[in-house]
């Protein structure tokens, strides 16, 4: 047989979380179980994305989410799912969503971690069929157990993450996700209805062509990211922007690359949100090779004073941010 067309012996997403935990023997399961529960809610709202168009959950929900953006039906379709996996998985006692304004309380008292998630990312692309994605960033409760949870289980820094992970809902589904010790990659195969393993041990090269960002705020830019935009167009990289965070992550995370989504005069705190965004993209990037800040922080060492606070992302390939910083420290 052709070398070039040997098939993989297939990993599925189950074993490979079993089999990682075998590797810490102390491991409880109970993460275990949450990642599990997590990838079933994913499957759940893939089906429900691929037969949008056909049982008529396109379009706007006719509501606002706390952040005043117009929240879409599938927006809180992806909402309701995944909160209801979590719930009824038991590991978690608080969730914090995108489309919720407070945390949500399981009612799980003895579930040890906290979720924040972004249900569904990039709903501006459901309906004309473009890669969309979830994020989602886990944490250990600290406060004592049996009391529900407070609001400092919800405000914890990056770096205090166990796992993170993102789904994209692209030409074929993944799940990538890791729980600092490495970054894994699995595709949906939908008439199995599992993921398996397809991308081990991703490793993002560190440099790429292709940088990601939404140009349409140019004027308002800080200068320093002006001036590595210009540089983007004089070294000949490549302009590549879904408007879809975990597409455009993904890409980059995969080819080399970076993604910035700088102040704006719109959104003069940046307009994604730290912590079921850039958190949880920040601790993958880390753990692949690259790299995440805000222009002057390390991501996943701001301390997050609210639920729905946004910050400033640059992300992707290390010699690119690497430069972005340089240029912002030569305009301050
Ligand atoms: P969400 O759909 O979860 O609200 O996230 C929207 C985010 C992100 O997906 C994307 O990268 C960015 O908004 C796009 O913003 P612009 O349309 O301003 O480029
Ligand atoms: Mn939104
Ligand atoms: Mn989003
Ligand atoms: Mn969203």
């Amino acid at each position: 047989m052709n070398d070039k067309l040997a098939l993989p012996v297939g990993t599925t997403l189950d074993r490979f979380i079993m089999r990682k935990q075998e590797e810490f023997p102390y491991a409880s399961g109970e993460l275990s179980q949450l990642l599990r529960d997590i990838a079933l809610a994913a499957k759940i709202v893939n089906r429900e994305i691929n037969r949008a168009g056909l049982i008529g959950v396109t379009g706007a929900f006719g509501n606002q989410n706390v952040q005043g953006e117009e929240q879409q039906k599938l927006d809180v379709i992806a909402n309701i799912r995944f909160i209801r996996a979590l719930r009824n998985g038991g590991e978690v006692c608080a969730i914090l969503s995108e489309e919720e304004d407070d945390i949500i309380l399981t009612g799980n008292n003895k579930g040890k971690y906290i979720v924040a998630i972004d249900p569904l990312d990039g709903s501006s692309n459901i309906d004309v069929n473009v890669s969309i994605g979830t994020i989602f960033s886990i944490y250990r409760r600290i406060s004592d157990a049996d009391l529900g949870s407070t609001p400092a289980d919800c405000l914890q820094k990056g770096t205090c993450q166990v796992a993170a992970g993102y789904i994209v809902y692209g030409s074929s589904t993944m799940l990538v996700y890791t729980t600092g010790h490495g970054v894994n990659g699995f595709t949906y195969d939908s008439t199995l209805g599992e993921f398996f393993l397809s991308n081990p041990n991703i490793i993002t090269p560190k440099t790429g062509a292709f940088y990601s960002c939404n140009e349409g705020g140019l004027n308002s830019f800080p200068d320093g990211i002006k001036n590595y935009l210009e540089y983007c167009k004089n070294e000949g990289y490549s302009a590549r922007y879904i408007g879809s965070l975990v597409a455009d992550f993904h890409r980059n995370l995969l080819k080399g690359g970076i993604y910035l989504y700088p102040q704006t005069a719109k959104t003069p705190s940046g307009k994604l949100r730290l912590m079921y965004e850039c958190n949880a993209l920040a601790f993958i990037i880390e753990q692949a090779g690259g790299r995440a800040t805000d222009g002057t922080k390390r991501i996943m060492e701001i301390v997050p004073s609210e639920l729905h606070q946004r910050c400033p992302l640059i992300i992707g390939s290390v010699e690119m941010v690497n430069k972005v910083e340089e240029m912002l420290v030569k305009e301050e």
